[in-house]
């Protein structure tokens, strides 16, 4: 990767030392994940928080996830049930997002949570975002770093991208592994998948019931605004063709390579196509096509998510 941006650095010691005091004063960084790349800020500073949903242009009403090294550090903020402890057994650290009661005396700032009585928190795999929480003794508000509305970045550069020289820091680690956000299962009442991910409802119901009801149409989750991960070009959806000017994106073995021609997987894994969605996507725009025109992309497995995300990028 070529790094125009004097704002991008490789993780070491040095760099670690001077993100955790840039955090300790209330400055918001870029910090890689296993899903997307984050813009993180404490969680018990108003400072923090009110940059970060200045930086995002995020509206107030859409809370943001609370980030953890582990369940002890969140003890004192949420309110844990069963349903909680299974999951989290199962499938912490990694790419899983829990909303859960959040406790009267918690330290979490009411913007974070956009004055909810919930909080979502999530203890992300990545190892260089374990070593800044392990040095801090609050944990990281981080919603995906771009500006409201977009897609999430997937590396550094996306994010510096975003936001150009505003923020200070932006911790480079390569591309995320998984390439989209976390799955979101609120777990107050009868479990509930607020947001798909690469964790899969199916697999999720291995270990609890959870509620097939179509979510209403009231925003309990704002990830669900219906316009959402916009590319910033028009996106098609089910076509087999694109007009001129206009990017294809395909998915399998069953496509010629042409210039306009963008295969999130020839080998037809729905994981690799998620993980490669938001990059295509930006280099599709980056290219200067008009529009994305997106072929049928099975609903099934990682498709579910992958879906999500299409149905609201062409919203
Ligand atoms: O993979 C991820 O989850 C990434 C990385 C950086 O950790 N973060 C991320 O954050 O995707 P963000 O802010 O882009 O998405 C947070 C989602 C939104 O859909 C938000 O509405 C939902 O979580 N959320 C946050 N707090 C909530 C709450 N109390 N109740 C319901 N949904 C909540
Ligand atoms: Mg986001």
């Amino acid at each position: 990767m070529k790094n125009i941006y004097s704002n991008i650095f490789s993780f070491n010691k040095k760099i670690l030392k001077k993100s955790v005091a840039n955090l300790k004063k209330g400055n918001v960084i870029g910090l890689p994940t296993e899903t997307v790349y984050g813009l993180g800020g404490n969680a018990y500073s108003k400072v923090a928080i009110q940059k970060i949903y200045s930086l995002k242009n995020r509206p107030k009403k859409n809370p943001l996830i609370v980030h953890y090294l582990n369940y002890r550090d969140a003890d004192k903020d949420v309110i844990f049930n069963r349903d909680f402890y299974k999951l989290y057994k199962k499938f912490c650290p990694g790419p899983i997002t829990f909303v859960l009661k959040k406790k009267s005396r918690s330290k979490i700032q009411s913007l974070v949570t956009a004055k909810l009585n919930t909080v979502a928190i999530r203890f992300p795999s990545h190892k260089t975002t374990r070593s800044v929480l392990k040095n801090l003794n609050f944990p990281l508000a981080m919603p995906s770093a771009n500006l409201s509305s977009g897609i999430s970045p997937v590396n550094a550069l996306d994010v510096a991208e975003e936001f150009k020289k505003k923020i200070k820091i932006i911790i480079n680690s390569g591309n995320s592994k998984i390439g989209i956000e976390s799955t979101v299962v609120s777990l107050i009442g009868k479990p509930k998948i607020l947001r798909p991910g690469i964790i899969e409802a199916k697999t999720i119901k291995k270990f609890l019931k959870i509620s097939n009801n179509k979510i209403s149409s009231k925003i309990i989750s704002p990830g669900m605004l219906k316009k959402h991960y916009s590319p910033g070009i028009p996106v098609l959806l089910n076509k087999k063709k694109a007009a001129k000017n206009c990017a294809l994106v395909t998915f399998g073995g069953n496509y010629k390579d042409k210039i306009n021609n963008f295969n999130l997987s020839k080998k037809s894994d729905l994981k690799e196509a998620a993980s490669n969605l938001y990059k295509t996507f930006r280099k599709i725009k980056k290219q200067g096509f008009k529009k994305i025109y997106v072929v049928k992309i099975p609903n099934l497995g990682a498709g579910i998510a992958i879906n999500d995300r299409l149905k609201r990028a062409a919203n």
